[in-house]
């Protein structure tokens, strides 16, 4: 569908490590009162396979952040576009993101989720591009380490495409 982007992680490999991330939360997770909050929109994909592996009463909440505008690397200025719909006092809080980049994202959430005094909070990443991490993240559960590549797919889009693809790939010259 797309000739531009070569494939990286197939939808085979996802699918067998989404299916292993979700019994390990299950294990983890057992008498917890669960919320998973994903980062919209990259998530969206992942989230949904990743919750029908875990089985355990649980609920989902969303959140839209915005840090990118339409290029390729960081602001660092991260936005709340759109916030929870219910307090996660008191709650388990899986913060489900797509990819944990140079990290500034996700610390920016973790701080402000911490205000919010949830029971305990981990992170959840399909992808860790360690290569250009600015703060150290620690993600509890990870899919896939990559390269310091611009990816897309899955979720993942470059100016709002390509997050339809099934499979992770490579988007071949972006500035
Ligand atoms: P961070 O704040 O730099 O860690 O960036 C996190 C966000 O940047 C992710 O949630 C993605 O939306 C976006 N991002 C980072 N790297 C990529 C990539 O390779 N492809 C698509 N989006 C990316
Ligand atoms: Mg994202």
């Amino acid at each position: 569908m797309f000739e531009e982007v070569s494939q990286m992680i197939s939808e085979e490999d996802l699918q067998a490590r989404i299916a292993e991330l979700g019994k390990q939360i299950t294990r983890d997770y057992a008498d917890k009162d669960l919320v998973l909050i994903g980062v919209l929109k990259g998530c969206f994909l992942f989230m949904a396979d990743l919750c029908r592996h875990i089985e355990l009463p649980l609920s989902c909440d969303f959140l839209g952040v915005s840090s990118y505008g339409d290029r390729t690397s960081t602001s660092g200025v991260i936005r709340i576009t759109s916030d929870l719909t219910r307090p996660i006092e008191g709650c388990d809080v899986l913060v489900v993101e797509d990819i944990v980049d140079t990290g500034l994202t996700m610390k920016y959430l973790i701080q402000n989720f911490k205000t919010r005094r949830p029971s305990s909070i981990k992170v959840c990443s399909l992808l860790h591009k360690p290569a250009r991490e600015l703060v150290p993240i620690e993600i509890d559960y990870l899919g896939f380490t990559i390269d310091d590549v611009f990816v897309v797919g899955y979720g993942l889009d470059y100016r709002g495409r390509y997050r339809n693809l099934r499979y992770i790939g490579v988007l071949e010259s972006v500035e």
